[in-house]
């Protein structure tokens, strides 16, 4: 079992001696280790038994860390920083030779993002170096926010967990290339594209696909939990001895066990609880979960894409 703790020097200690430390952020908790040592770079992958091809991000808590990482940042990536860093949003930068290979499975650029958590920018401001951390779940498990969520999937292979409460944000960071044109968006998230495009003055193109992992969870079946998940039409009716799981936005679906996500109807709100839900309904006695498409704007459609990758169907 982890230790869970809220000290933030113990963490420090952990991971300059090398050791995983589960950290909290705005988005979900991740699986931190320095990202300028490959060897702990490479048990990070390992703890979560993920693919080598699926690259990690790297947090960094101050401009003096992120340009340790990068080999220059262009106006573009400037303008995003200023208005969303610390906060949910993940840039591409061609990367510094201090960058192992292994954090970016050997691609050029690096993911880089300033998480807004206020324990975890505190950490990153006492360490002399940044943190490479994937989201702290078993690879294609839902991402945990909370420190309780770690320590059930991967208590085992982490030393010690920062705990910094529930994570305010709920979905993943936004990840965004600005050097193509138009600007891309790798993976929807706790950014929205209106957003986005609203601080760059330009339209960005949604750039997401499964067959070729070049990001995130961009994986076909991701994000999911063990009981069957399905989008809720006639395709899958339950039979008479079923009993159905139902996450629903607004209290709008029957069902024998229901999580609702926001009774007043707020995407943000509901974001903050999908992980959270989707953990929850995995664990009653149910065959199957059902899901309704949320609004597809704003939050909402980065909700769509987890639950679209959750679903089998
Ligand atoms: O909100 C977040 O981004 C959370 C917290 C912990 O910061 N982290 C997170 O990490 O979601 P992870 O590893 O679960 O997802 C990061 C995704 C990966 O699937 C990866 O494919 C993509 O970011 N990524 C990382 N580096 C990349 C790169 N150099 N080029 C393209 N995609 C990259
Ligand atoms: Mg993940």
């Amino acid at each position: 079992m982890s230790v869970i703790t809220k000290d933030i020097e113990q963490a420090g200690l952990f991971l300059s001696r090398g050791e995983l430390v589960a950290i909290p952020t705005e988005t979900v908790y991740g699986l931190a280790g320095n990202a300028f040592d490959s060897l702990v770079v490479s048990q990070i992958f390992a703890a979560k038994q993920r693919p080598f091809f699926d690259p990690l991000i790297v947090h960094v808590g101050s401009s003096n860390q992120l340009l340790n990482c990068v080999e220059q940042v262009s106006p573009k990536a400037e303008k995003l920083m200023q208005a969303f860093w610390p906060g949910p949003l993940t840039l591409l930068f061609q990367k510094s030779m201090n960058i192992p290979d292994i954090v970016t499975s050997g691609l050029p650029k690096v993911a880089v993002r300033m998480p807004n958590h206020p324990m975890t920018l505190q950490l990153l401001q006492q360490l002399s170096f940044p943190l490479a951390a994937p989201s702290a779940n078993p690879f294609g498990y839902i991402s945990p926010t909370s420190a309780e969520h770690v320590q059930s999937h991967l208590g085992d292979v982490v030393p010690l967990i920062l705990d910094g409460g529930f994570s305010s944000v709920g979905v993943e960071s936004t990840i965004v290339d600005v050097s193509t044109t138009p600007p891309s968006v790798l993976r929807l998230g706790g950014i929205s594209v209106e957003e986005i495009e609203d601080c760059l003055g330009e339209p960005v193109m949604i750039q997401q696909s499964s067959s070729q992992p070049q990001a995130p969870g961009m994986l076909d079946s991701h994000y999911a939990p063990r009981k069957p998940m399905h989008w809720c039409s006639e395709d899958h009716l339950p039979k008479s001895n079923e009993r159905v799981g139902v996450l629903s936005f607004q209290g709008n679906l029957n069902g024998d066990v229901i999580f609702e996500l926001s009774h007043q109807g707020d995407l943000v709100e509901a974001a903050s609880k999908l992980f959270q839900g989707m953990r929850w309904l995995d664990e009653q006695d149910i065959d199957f979960i059902w899901v309704k498409p949320l609004p597809d704007r704003g939050l909402g459609r980065a909700m769509n894409d987890r639950l679209g990758r959750a679903c089998r169907s």
